[in-house]
């Protein structure tokens, strides 16, 4: 029979040469659209804390977003969003990170978290793993500790998993892609 993980694996789409050629983009959207790989996802999640139990659910922007506020809802405990610069209205901490060509900047409302707050910080995707690690530093900023992080894929040729776990961050990944 086959596994929760194939199940997953065989719902992402593959798109070549998006956003630019070259790249193989990894398309979560089939997940979310079909309701029974819908639930099979997300209880994969819900299983792996359900007693572990965070405090907080932190989603990172934004497809982050959609995976941890379900997850919250489930584990009946708050979500908070990781922003991309510009967007929070309130006070925030800030960190900036280096991309391919660039950088980028996300932000957390200083009220998000408590100090000791755990926390689960969870994406869709690791690539180069310099969102989730500025994700990881907002929240110990502010004092939390982030007791994991999770994501449906992992691109492990891109260093990013080897890089957050030397970084001191367990993570919970469901489907690796070369
Ligand atoms: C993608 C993905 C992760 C991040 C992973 O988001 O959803 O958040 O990149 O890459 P990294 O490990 O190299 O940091 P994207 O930047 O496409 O933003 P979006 O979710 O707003 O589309
Ligand atoms: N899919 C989604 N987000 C990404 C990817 C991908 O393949 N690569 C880098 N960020």
């Amino acid at each position: 029979s086959q596994t929760a993980a194939d199940y997953i694996r065989s719902h992402i789409r593959t798109v070549p040469d998006w956003p630019q050629p070259g790249v193989q983009f990894r398309d979560i959207t089939p997940l979310l659209q079909d309701p029974r790989v819908f639930r099979v996802l997300i209880d994969q999640f819900v299983h792996r804390y359900f007693d572990t139990r965070p405090d907080v659910v932190a989603g990172l922007d934004a497809r982050g977003f959609i995976l941890g506020s379900v997850l919250a809802y489930e584990l009946n405990v708050g979500f908070v969003p990781i922003r991309k610069k510009g967007k929070l209205p309130f006070t925030t901490v800030e960190e900036t990170y280096e991309l391919e060509y660039g950088s980028a900047t996300v932000e957390l409302h200083t009220d998000a978290v408590k100090p000791g707050d755990r926390v689960i910080l969870i994406d869709d995707l690791i690539a180069t793993g310099g969102t989730m690690m500025a994700g990881k530093r907002l929240l110990e900023k502010l004092g939390a500790t982030v007791i994991e992080g999770a994501s449906i894929v992992d691109l492990p040729e891109l260093g990013g998993s080897d890089k957050l776990r030397e970084a001191g961050l367990p993570l919970f990944t469901l489907v690796d892609f070369a």
